[in-house]
Order: C-alpha cells, then sequence, then structure tokens
C-alpha cells in the first residue's frame, strides 16, 4: 500500500474530537454498510483507497458482512508502515448476538475478521435484539421481536464494559437511542458510553438528542450524512427528503463549486459530530475528505443549513417492530417516554 499518493491528505490536517479519557478521534471516517447493493469486494477496495487517501477512521459492523475483506486491507495497511495507533476503528455487535456471553463472541469473531487486536470503539447497534436477514424486504416482520428492556439492553451493556476491561476495546458506544432510553443507560453504567451513533444530516438534526449527547460528554458519530441516497430499499417511503436536493444546501454548494453531498459533511464536521460518510468511488470519498480540511462553510451558512431541518428520518427502523406495535415511531420514544 503506497502512501504517496499524490491526491493524498495529510491525515494530520484532518480535524480530531477528544473522547471522555482523552483518546482523540479524527472528525469524519468512512462508512462500510453496502446497503445490500455493493460487495465486500466494492467495499474493501474503496477502504484501501481511502486509507491511501488519508482516512484513518472507519466504520465497520458485524451485519455488513464485509469484515473479514476489509480486516485484509488494515493488516496490510499495517505492514506497510501506518502504526495502528493511527487508525480509529469502530464495529458493532448485532442484534442477534446481545446478552451474556455472545457479546464476548461476537467481539472475538470481528476482531479475528478485521485482524486486529483491539477496537477502538465498540457498539451496541441497536437497543433490540429484534433483527432481520440480510435483504429483508420493507413489510419484514419477526414474530419473536420484542420491545426495548432495559433489564436485558444492561445485560449486553455490562457485557461491553467487560470487553474494555479485558483490553479488547478501548471505548464502548450506544446506536440508535433515544433520550429516555440513554438516561437510562447513563444511570445505570458502570462506564459511560464515549459515544452515540445516531442518524444525523441537514434535514435531520436531532438537536435536542445531540445536545443531550454533548451535554453528556458522549461524542455523537452521525450516520447517513448525506442522506442515504443508495440506502436499502427497506428504508425508502415516498415523504422522505432528499439533502442533496434541498434548495439550500444546493445553492450553497454551488457557492463553493462542490457537490451538494460536500456541504452536508462540512455542515456535520463544523457542527460538531463525526460524520462517517460512505462511498465507494474515490472521486466522492476523497472530495468528502479533503473538503473538510478547506474552504469552511460561514457562520451565516451554517445558521441557513441548520433552517433546513426537516424532522426527517429516514433509517425509520420498521423491520424491528414487535407484534402489537403501532409504527416505526415506537422505536424512537417521540413523547419522551420508552415505548412498551
Ligand atoms: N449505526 C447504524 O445503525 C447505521 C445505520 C446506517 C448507516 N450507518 C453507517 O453510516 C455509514 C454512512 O451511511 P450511508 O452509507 O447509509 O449513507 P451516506 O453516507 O449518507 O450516503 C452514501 C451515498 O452517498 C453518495 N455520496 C457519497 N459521497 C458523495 C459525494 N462526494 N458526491 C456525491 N455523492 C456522494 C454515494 O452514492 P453513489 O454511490 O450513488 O454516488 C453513497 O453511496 C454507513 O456506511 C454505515 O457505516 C450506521
Amino acid at each position: 500500500m503506497s502512501n504517496n499518493n499524490l491526491s493524498a491528505i495529510d491525515p494530520s490536517s484532518v480535524p480530531q474530537r477528544i473522547l471522555r479519557g482523552g483518546d482523540k478521534m479524527p472528525a469524519i471516517g468512512m462508512g462500510t454498510f453496502g446497503s445490500d447493493r455493493f460487495t465486500a469486494e466494492q467495499i474493501s477496495a474503496a477502504v484501501k483507497g481511502a486509507i491511501e487517501a488519508g482516512y484513518r477512521l472507519f466504520d465497520c459492523a458485524a451485519v455488513y458482512g464485509n469484515e473479514d475483506m476489509i480486516g485484509d486491507v488494515f493488516q496490510e495497511a499495517l505492514k506497510s508502515g501506518i502504526r495502528r495507533e493511527e487508525l480509529f476503528i469502530t464495529s458493532k455487535v448485532w442484534n442477534d448476538m446481545h446478552g451474556k456471553g455472545d457479546v464476548l463472541i461476537s467481539c472475538s469473531k470481528t476482531l479475528k475478521d478485521l485482524k486486529l487486536d483491539y477496537i477502538d470503539l465498540f457498539f451496541v447497534h441497536w437497543p433490540f435484539r429484534n433483527f432481520h436477514p440480510k435483504g429483508a424486504p420493507p413489510d419484514y416482520h419477526n414474530e419473536n421481536a420484542r420491545p426495548y428492556s432495559h433489564e436485558q439492553y444492561m445485560e449486553t451493556w455490562y457485557q461491553m464494559e467487560r470487553l474494555v476491561k479485558a483490553g479488547l476495546v478501548r471505548h464502548i458506544g450506544s446506536s440508535n437511542m433515544t433520550i429516555p432510553k440513554m438516561k437510562l443507560l447513563i444511570r445505570d453504567c458502570t462506564i459511560m458510553p464515549s459515544a452515540n451513533e445516531m442518524e444525523l444530516h441537514p434535514c435531520f438534526q436531532q438537536k435536542e438528542f445531540y445536545d443531550f449527547c454533548i451535554g453528556n460528554g458522549i461524542q455523537p458519530i452521525g450516520f447517513c450524512p448525506i442522506g442515504s441516497p443508495t440506502r436499502p430499499d427497506r428504508d425508502k417511503t415516498p415523504d422522505d427528503i432528499a439533502d442533496i436536493e434541498e434548495p439550500v444546501v444546493v445553492q450553497i454548494a454551488k457557492d463553493h463549486n462542490v457537490h451538494p453531498a460536500v456541504i452536508c459533511i462540512k455542515w456535520a464536521v463544523q457542527r460538531g459530530q463525526v460524520p462517517i460518510p460512505f462511498s465507494v468511488h474515490s472521486n466522492e470519498y476523497i472530495s468528502n475528505l479533503k473538503n473538510v480540511t478547506i474552504d469552511p462553510l460561514s457562520e451565516s451558512e451554517m445558521k441557513k443549513l441548520e433552517s433546513v431541518d426537516k424532522n426527517c428520518r429516514l433509517i425509520k427502523g420498521q423491520v424491528f417492530l414487535w407484534d402489537g406495535s403501532k409504527g416505526w415511531e415506537d422505536l424512537w420514544d417521540i413523547d419522551g417516554t420508552i415505548t412498551k
């Protein structure tokens, strides 16, 4: 692997975030979920290209089904002279591996696949044990699905804490949470989440939850930062708004002579979350990284982008719903209480 790519961005020029305890992570990373559209070969090739371009943060997960191939790329990068501490690798325990024992099995498998001896940040992917098969259709329903159980979540969380104590992971985090669920986690945990991975893009800014995380020293990691134009069909509904077609985003993109996707990324980094945009196209992922190191958005542009928020959640999670639930809103505790 070559470090001398002409288009490479110096990783030291990429802004950093400081996590609780003082560890740093890059303020932008690359996603690795193929959305049932892109193959593990395409994605691992993109990870290789992204490391050459200067990316150091990669957002992985067991359920993405590509950790083994991405691990080959990490191994090659480390052999080529990149030091392990220069990389920041996240992964996640999938919903069918919660609970006693299974979290350790899942983490061990991920470590083996990624060919690493520790993970920088390990997430509980969803706060439910409900799961769907790969490529599930929009109307998929699992009759074993159940509403949130805090007792079960904490059983999983305490296993996550054991991974930290064993030195297998450096930080642990939550994902797809809500404020009321987060309050209970903070109340009952022994090791605080360092980060919360949540959907964040201009049309879905989750201001209250974002502020809650920052206020509690929990770094928000923003998924679908571009509004996930290539997301799986099960996550598309007729009312969804496309961030990259929003007139304010399009106008600011024209003013900066970049693609609207790049404006979504610049906004995210300047706001303070860590976006993890996905792309298999080198021109796109290089542009996403490079543009957070140059030509910042002005205060007034940031204000205009704040006004674009439409509370438009894209990853609604309806495939995780249980018998008797009313709709996808039940997963997100809209009225501030945990839906039973
Ligand atoms: N924790 C969770 O539950 C969760 C859920 C969802 C996602 N994630 C993570 O978040 C990552 C990112 O989310 P995502 O992949 O759904 O959505 P995203 O990053 O918002 O959108 C990805 C798509 O945006 C387009 N794109 C990227 N850069 C571009 C550029 N510079 N110009 C034009 N188009 C550009 C690409 O489409 P084209 O290929 O058509 O160009 C790409 O497929 C995932 O890969 C995954 O790691 C986590």
